[in-house]
């Protein structure tokens, strides 16, 4: 199979492209990715010799560059996107573009070569904040922040095009990542290295907001099912079961570095901030995915790996990201 990747130089997408080359010899895989402040070549380093991988600087919302590297591909897995929720909140242009327009891009490109599959990565965040029980595929969208409404848009795209077009798409909708090679904007990467740094960790609002932690290769895992086993024009949910409130995730990660929890900093609350996520998974556990990782061994898994590879991060941390850091905190 030949699989275009989209965003295969960000934190989720390496991730998968190395797990398809590893897991999938006969599998060959195209990453277009146009290398925003996010995207990382350091990411896919190891698998760039590999004659089944290739690289194609561009971007999704770039309809000639998108026929080309699209040109002979069996399946396309879209991860490209604006990911971060506190930038959509300080300007949304971006988040329109790549993950409304550029989205529409990549459906009407599969649509005319006529692309066996189409997987829509897409979150949780699209049903907003659940305040009991679990979203289920079928509920109604409710996207809070403009980064959500740009990945629920993307969404109805995509299933359109299925309705109407026939294309054969999947959408999967998974919880709060974390995992090696996350860009330190995100709250794990960014209080695990801020806690290596003996930097304070700002905790927005009461730190009781809850998220359902998934281990990001239980996600490649989950995603390379569906791509292979899932049923066109389906929804996947795909839910770590780990429901911890921020406060508690923070001092976790404290204890597993030893550092005390007088670093942590309460700071204004996020604008808009959902107070809690939950997933119904039924769906994806019955085509035979559950997550493989438990919470405790991934988490202790990450911090090490960041641990281990400030060679990767501290260069993410200077220059352009610092001045985002000082924009973003300063005054909260
Ligand atoms: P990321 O920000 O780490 O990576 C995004 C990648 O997309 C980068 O490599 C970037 O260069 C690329 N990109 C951005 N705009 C592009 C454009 N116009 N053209 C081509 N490439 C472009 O994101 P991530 O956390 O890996 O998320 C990947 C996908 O998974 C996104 O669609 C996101 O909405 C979804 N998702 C993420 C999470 C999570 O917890 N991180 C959870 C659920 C869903
Ligand atoms: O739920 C899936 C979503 O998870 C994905 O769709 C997004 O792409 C991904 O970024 C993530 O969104 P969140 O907003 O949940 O992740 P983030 O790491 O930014 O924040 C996690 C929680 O931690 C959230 O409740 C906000 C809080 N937080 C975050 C930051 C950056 C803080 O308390 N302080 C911080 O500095």
């Amino acid at each position: 199979m030949k699989i275009l990747v989209t965003g295969g130089s960000g934190f989720i997408g390496s991730n998968f492209v190395r797990h398809v080359l590893a897991t999938h010899p006969d599998h060959a895989v195209v990453n277009l990715d146009k290398l925003t402040y996010a995207g990382n070549p350091e990411n896919l380093r190891d698998v760039e010799s590999d004659r089944r991988y290739r690289f194609v600087h561009g971007d999704i919302c770039d309809a000639a560059a998108v026929r080309d590297a699209m040109a002979g591909a069996d399946a396309v897995v879209h991860f490209a996107a604006e990911s971060h929720v506190d930038k959509s909140n300080l300007g949304a242009d971006e988040f329109l573009r790549t993950n409304v327009s550029g989205t529409f891009t990549l459906l009407d490109t599969a649509r005319e070569l006529k692309v066996g599959r189409f997987v829509q990565v897409s979150t949780d965040e699209v049903y907003g904040s659940i305040a009991r029980g679990a979203a289920r595929e079928a509920d109604l969208l409710n996207p809070s922040n403009p980064y959500a409404a740009s990945k629920a848009a993307g969404d109805l795209f995509a299933r359109s095009y299925w309705t109407t077009h026939g294309l054969p798409v999947i959408i999967t909708r998974s919880s709060n990542n974390f995992g090696p090679y996350q860009y330190p904007e995100k709250a794990t990467p960014l209080f695990i290295t801020n806690a290596i740094e003996d930097r304070p960790l700002p905790l927005y609002g009461d730190g009781r907001n809850v998220r359902d932690w998934l281990y990001v290769l239980d996600n490649c895992e989950a995603i390379d099912l569906v791509l292979h086993r899932g049923r066109d024009g389906e929804i996947y949910n795909i839910g770590g079961g780990t429901e911890v409130e921020n406060a508690e995730l923070t001092r976790r990660i404290l204890r597993l570095l030893g550092k005390p929890e007088s670093l942590i900093q309460p700071v204004r609350d996020r604008p808009g901030h959902d107070r809690r996520y939950a997933l119904d998974s039924s769906r994806i556990h019955d085509l035979g995915w559950t997550p493989r990782h438990s919470f405790d061994a991934a988490l202790e898994a990450t911090v090490a790996w960041y641990r281990t590879h400030e060679a990767w991060w501290r260069p993410l941390k200077s220059g352009q990201f610092k001045a985002y850091y000082a924009r973003q905190y300063s005054n909260r």
